[in-house]
Parts: C-alpha cells; sequence; structure tokens
C-alpha cells in the first residue's frame, strides 16, 4: 500500500513575520516567503507548515483572526497564498496552513456582533455567562499570557462575562453551537478549494469544553492557565466530524494537532480509532532535556502509546512558542547539531522550525524592544539570508537577529559544506532515498549509557543511527561493519564507520 505523503515527509514551520520580506516594511510576508521558496526545495524538506496569515489587529501576531478566508495586508494579498501555493507545488513542495479553531480576535464580525447585545443573532457563537451569586468570574480558569488573570472578560456593553484561554483580545469560539462548527468547517473547505494540501490545527483539544463545572482545583494550586488542562469527550466527536470533512475530499488532506497536553497518554487519544487527528504533536519530547535517558524514556513512552493504535507520531524540537533546540540545550552548534541527527532519523513526521536548519540561537531582545505578550520574542527572530548586513533585509526587522547573523546566515552556510545547513541537508536527503528512513519500522540497539542507537529498516533498506548526547569521546559498536553517510563530524561521511563518536557526535550508518 502506497504511504501517505505526510508519513514520509519533513515539514518545515514557517513562521511568515521573520521568515523573509517582500515588502521592505521590515515585516516578513507572503511575497518575500515566495522569492525565496527555493531555499526549502534546495534543502529537501517536502511540506510547509504556514503560521497564520490571515487578518488579524497581531494581538498574538495571528493567532487572534479577524477572518479566516482573507490575507492580512502586512502579509499581502489572497492572490499572494495562491501563488505561493501554486510555486510550492511546482517545487514538489505540500502546503499546511494554521487554522484557528478555538477562537478568534476580538474584532472579528463575528464577535463584534455577539458582543453588541445579549439578544444578537451571534450571541451564542461565543461563551457568555453572568457572574456567580458572590461576584466575580463565573470559574476559576486562567489564561494563557495574561499573569495568571481569569480567563473572562467582563463586558461593559451588556454586563456578561466571555471566555478566552488565551488574550482577552481572543475570545473562544462556542463550539456548542452547531453553526459555530458549520462556519468553521466552511473554512477548511475554502482553503481545500484553493489548492491547500492540509492544516495545522492550533489548541485544537480546546474545541469541546466543560463549562459548567465546578472551579478546577488544579488552578488554585499551580497557577496554571486552563488550556493544558481541558480534555473533554466532547471534543473527539467535533474531531471525528472534521476527519469526515476532510476525508471526502480525494487528496484525504491530513491535519496535524496542536494538542496542548502536556501528557503522551491523553495526547494519543485524539487520533482516535484512525478516525480523528492524522497527526498531533507530542510536547512531553519537545521539553526533554539533551539526555539519552530523558530522551530513550519519551521515545518509548510515545512508540508505547501510538504504536498499538497505529497512530503516526510527530517529532519536534523547536517552534514559534518554545526556546529554540540550540538555546534549550545548552547553546553549543555541536550538540545542536547531534539533535537535528535525532529530529530527522526518528520514525514518525518531523517537523522542522524555520532557522533550526541554521543553528540559529534565540535573539536576546532588550526590554524596550519585546513585543509578545508571551514572553516568545526571542524564538521569533528573524532569518540571516546574507553574510552581509542587512542580512537580506533591506529597511530593518520587526525584532532583532539572534546571535551571529552574519556566520549563521544562509549565504555564508551555503558557501561551507561543513555548515548546519548542509549537515540538514544531507540528511533530508538521505532520508528521502532511504525507505528505512523515511517510513521504515524503529528498533532500539543496544548503547553505552549516554548514547541513542537504534536501527530503521524498511525491507532490505537498513540505517544505524547513533547519538551521543555526552560530551566525552565514547566507543559505541554496531551490530555490524557499515559506511557512515551523514554525521556531524567532519571527514567521516564515506568511510567506515570508526567505532566511537566525538562529544556530542552523531552518525547515520548504512550497514554493508
Ligand atoms: C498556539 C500557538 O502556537 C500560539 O502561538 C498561540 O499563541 C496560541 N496557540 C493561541 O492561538
Amino acid at each position: 500500500m502506497a504511504v501517505p505523503w505526510w508519513k514520509s515527509t519533513v515539514v518545515y514551520q514557517v513562521y511568515p513575520r521573520s521568515f523573509a520580506d517582500g515588502s521592505g516594511d521590515g515585516i516578513g510576508d507572503l511575497p518575500g516567503l515566495l522569492d525565496h521558496l527555493d531555499h526549502l526545495a534546495w534543502l529537501g524538506v517536502g511540506a510547509l507548515w504556514l503560521s497564520p496569515v490571515y487578518r488579524s489587529p497581531m494581538a498574538d501576531f495571528g493567532y487572534d483572526v479577524a477572518d479566516h478566508c482573507a490575507v492580512d495586508p502586512v502579509f499581502g494579498t489572497l492572490a499572494d497564498l495562491d501563488a505561493v501555493i501554486a510555486a510550492a507545488h511546482e517545487r514538489g513542495l505540500r502546503v499546511m496552513l494554521d487554522w484557528v479553531p478555538n477562537h478568534t480576535s476580538d474584532e472579528h464580525p463575528w464577535f463584534v456582533e455577539s458582543r453588541s447585545s445579549r439578544t444578537s443573532d451571534k450571541r451564542d457563537w461565543y461563551v457568555w455567562r453572568d457572574s456567580p451569586p458572590g461576584g466575580g468570574p463565573p470559574n476559576n480558569w486562567l489564561s494563557n499570557f495574561t499573569d495568571r488573570s481569569p480567563a473572562w472578560t467582563r463586558d461593559e456593553t451588556t454586563g456578561q462575562w466571555y471566555l478566552h484561554c488565551y488574550l482577552p483580545q481572543q475570545p473562544d469560539l462556542n463550539w456548542d453551537n452547531p453553526a459555530v462548527e458549520a462556519a468553521m468547517h466552511d473554512v477548511l473547505r475554502f482553503w481545500l478549494d484553493r489548492g491547500v494540501d492540509g492544516f495545522r490545527a492550533d489548541v485544537v483539544h480546546l474545541i469541546g469544553k466543560e463549562l459548567d463545572r465546578d472551579d478546577d482545583p488544579r488552578h488554585v494550586a499551580n497557577g496554571i492557565p486552563h488550556t493544558p488542562l481541558n480534555d473533554v469527550a466532547v471534543t473527539h466527536e467535533r474531531i471525528r466530524r472534521i476527519r469526515r470533512l476532510l476525508d471526502r475530499y480525494p487528496s484525504e488532506p491530513p491535519m496535524v494537532g496542536e494538542v496542548w497536553l502536556l501528557s503522551t497518554r491523553r495526547m494519543a487519544t485524539y487520533y482516535g480509532q484512525g478516525d480523528e487527528l492524522h497527526m498531533s504533536f507530542n510536547f512531553p519530547f519537545v521539553f526533554a532535556p539533551w539526555e539519552a535517558g530523558a530522551l530513550h524514556e519519551r521515545i518509548d513512552r510515545t512508540r508505547a502509546e501510538l504504536d498499538p493504535i497505529d497512530a503516526w507520531p510527530t517529532w519536534v524540537l523547536s517552534n514559534h512558542d518554545n526556546p529554540r533546540v540550540r538555546t534549550r540545550y545548552g547553546g553549543t552548534l555541536d550538540r545542536a547539531r547531534a539533535a537535528a541527527v535525532l529530529l530527522l532519523t526518528l520514525r514518525g513526521t518531523p517537523f522542522l522550525y524555520q532557522g533550526d536548519e541554521l543553528g540559529l540561537l534565540d535573539a536576546e531582545v532588550p526590554v524596550g524592544a519585546r513585543v509578545d505578550p508571551g514572553g516568545r520574542d526571542g524564538c521569533r527572530a528573524p532569518m540571516p539570508w546574507t553574510a552581509e548586513p542587512p542580512h537580506g533585509w533591506p529597511s530593518g526587522t520587526w525584532l532583532p537577529f539572534g546571535p551571529d547573523p552574519a556566520g549563521t546566515s544562509v549565504t555564508a552556510q551555503e558557501s561551507d559544506p561543513d555548515s548546519m545547513l548542509h549537515l540538514h541537508r544531507r540528511l533530508l536527503h538521505e532520508r528521502r532515498s532511504s525507505a528505512a528512513l523515511s517510513h521504515g519500522s524503529f528498533a532500539w540497539l543496544p548503547a553505552p549509557e549516554g548514547v541513542l542507537a537504534y536501527e530503521r529498516r524498511e525491507g532490505e533498506d537498513r540505517r544505524w543511527v547513533l547519538v551521543n548526547t555526552l560530551s566525552d569521546r565514547i566507543d559505541a559498536v554496531l551490530p555490524g561493519l557499515g559506511t557512515v553517510v551523514v554525521a556531524t563530524e567532519k571527514g567521516v561521511e564515506q568511510h567506515p564507520y570508526s567505532g566511537y563518536l566525538g562529544p556530542d557526535g552523531a552518525v547515520v550508518v548504512r550497514p554493508s
């Protein structure tokens, strides 16, 4: 049976504000992306996930959508997006859009109408409640990015409270209302009919809620927002209906869900029985430290939860919400290189965040220049395209560059075959040309402490992978002889494997 494209691809996340600027206003946009699609084709990824480009007041930089079917002028026009989709397809790249189903902007016409009166036609499109008898918000849920403030804001116009799991400018839609569900299904159809290949669904586990339950004691104890605690049965029915919509398209477009639960076991339930999400992000792996034991445990947990239900894993080390992998793992390039080998050789679909192929570090953003209410500016620093200032951004950048924009730039690394960029290109090439690596089975191999060792296999095709998480040289034997096809260290590729790994060294070996 043919393997669906999303199981044998690597998805590259484009955070458009920071990717490339075509208009010259210091903010990345669709013409900039169009101009740089060749970078992705050259690199060898198979798909891109585009973070939101919809019309938005940008309180959450696009995750506050004011029109799901229009492009914000800061990013360009609908015609620009059509051009990106067409040009991506010409290069053999699939396009996945970000679909934001849980909330809209408070400037979305639906919310403007909803808040206008208690009897408005759209009142029930959002979640409105009165104060309980003692006053105050309807329950004790806390929101994200608001320093432990309630997930409710009282609206002066009508004296009721509306729910917002994120900023007050991001009111939650009421998915209990079938009209909301139908409208959000229409959004999916709108984009599928324009040729989009799939979706990333933002905090999709929030589209069902048990709103009238008692206060949740976990909020009080930990001060954590409601988002990672929301896990209720009705959501699964709704995701199954989304899946049926997707399955009606001959291309069977996939949806990867951002299920922001910090439990792989709970996350796994959102695959349903092959009738919910095609893939889901798995945050416990994202947050694992750079230690073989911890990584081994989280990989095993993922396999234990997903394999029995035939669910396809995803692997993520960075995104626009968390410190970059190189920064999280201590800052050295060697370690980031070894992490790239891990990310791109596990069984499942890797999601590579823009700039990780360059080994970017988070930017230090001075207090006065910070713009994100969630404190995530550092990992959103712009891509340095050229070694020469202004690094491909003719009119400045909305956020400062990370450290060493010249040395980490695309042009500097393109001319250095030992660079991080070329390492990614070789890994991606090897993955595409090996059935074992792209979709084959996975089995651990015996390994000394501090080393991850595994075999990928599909029929006769096999690869062995060794990743040293220690800062020491270490002997690590393989089950047989083989040729190193990709290595983090210089000068060892295309030679027989030597039997040892350098500090934070990693190799992919083709058995002889
Ligand atoms: C998750 C997104 O990745 C994040 O950037 C956003 O702030 C929240 N969802 C709210 O949409």
